[in-house]
């Protein structure tokens, strides 16, 4: 017997073996299309069908020692922790090492578009479009000039795009989820993702369509009050998309062994997330703010015995580890 093509909520929810509040919830942010009527929700079978493949592939990965083509967001909404930095030179690090790195610039500041690529004009495709539906992702994707490094740049008018997601989309959380279900996605490695330092829609987004979040923090303030509003965020995602979203690590950045504050960070970290603080801390290095300029990466810029250079590689290294990948990708 063949199930009927359009269901209401309730059938709709058995359907899924799940609750009808949790159906209205995914309907609501997103994740599964559906027409409202006078007081119930028309949905395709064909759409519920979709979902639950996109989920069991989801499960599969997950079942498996590691997850494929892993999505991570550099998130803080503390400004100026090393962010782009750090997602920009993990995904050299990475790309270095063999791997295909694709770098989601979800910063309305395009600091990494900039860095890696150039300014778009006003009128060039960008992730903005693919936000907001109007263009596939696998159409703006770029190479940069690192090997092994893509980008899918933003421009300006991404600072629009949060607005628009409030006014127009229902605070929709699956915008980022939709535009990385591509075949594209495949040809990389990872996918790196640097947000902007707010909790808006477009930071949320990235969280919701992430595996894992590395959390830069800067010696140079009490961090605690912030990390507790970001965790905050990233459990209403979890808790509305129904996904794993897991902390990868806090990176410790701007560390100066000889500043007192240095050592306070350090030991509310290592008191609060223990092992989830890397090893690796990123050394105050005033050379890294020249990175950006030069459009050149600390890999391109510096030697293999500069604190930048290693402070980035033992990183990335710690990264793979986390992830269960090889330090070096096998070619072939
Ligand atoms: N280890 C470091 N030592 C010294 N300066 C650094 C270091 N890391 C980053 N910087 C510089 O500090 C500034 C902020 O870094 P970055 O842009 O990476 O932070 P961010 O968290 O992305 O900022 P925003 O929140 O504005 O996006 C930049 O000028 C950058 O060059
Ligand atoms: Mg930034």
């Amino acid at each position: 017997m063949s199930r009927k093509e359009l269901m209401n909520l309730q059938e709709g929810a058995e359907y899924l073996n799940i609750s009808p509040d949790t159906l209205k919830v995914y309907i609501k942010i997103g994740l599964i299309p559906a027409i409202k009527t006078k007081n119930n929700w028309n949905i395709k079978k064909k759409d519920l069908d979709e979902w639950l493949k996109r989920e069991m592939a989801r499960e599969d990965v997950k079942r498996g020692e590691k997850i494929l083509h892993p999505v991570i967001t550099f998130a803080n909404q503390k400004g100026g922790v090393g962010k782009s930095t750090s997602a920009i030179n993990l995904g050299a690090g990475m790309a270095m090492k063999g791997y295909k790195v694709l770098l989601v610039d979800l910063d309305i500041q395009c600091n990494a578009t900039h860095a890696l690529y150039r300014e778009l004009e006003d009128d060039e495709k960008s992730l903005s479009d693919v936000i907001l539906g109007r263009e596939d992702i696998s159409t703006i994707i770029t190479e940069t000039h690192t090997r092994n490094l893509y980008i899918a740049p933003a421009g300006e008018n991404l600072s629009l795009v949060d607005m628009e997601l409030a006014q127009t989309m229902n605070g929709d959380l699956s915008r980022l989820i939709a535009a990385l279900e591509n075949p594209i996605i495949e040809f990389f490695d990872f996918i790196i993702i640097d947000t902007a330092p707010y909790l808006g829609l477009l930071t949320l987004n990235a969280m919701a369509a992430s595996d894992y979040i590395i959390v830069p923090v800067a010696c140079e303030y009490f961090p605690l009050i912030g990390i507790k509003w970001l965790l905050k965020s990233i459990q209403k995602v979890r808790n509305l998309t129904q996904r794993d979203i897991e902390i990868l690590g806090y990176l410790i950045t701007m560390y100066d062994a000889r500043e007192r504050i240095t050592k306070i960070v350090e030991e509310i970290l290592n008191d609060q997330f223990g092992e989830k603080v890397f090893n690796t801390k990123i050394r105050k290095n005033t050379r890294i703010k020249a990175l950006p300029l030069e459009r050149k990466t600390i890999f391109e810029y510096e030697n293999m015995n500069s604190s930048g250079y290693r402070d980035y590689l033992y990183f990335t290294n710690e990264v793979l580890e986390r992830l269960g990948y090889d330090l070096n990708k096998e070619e072939g």
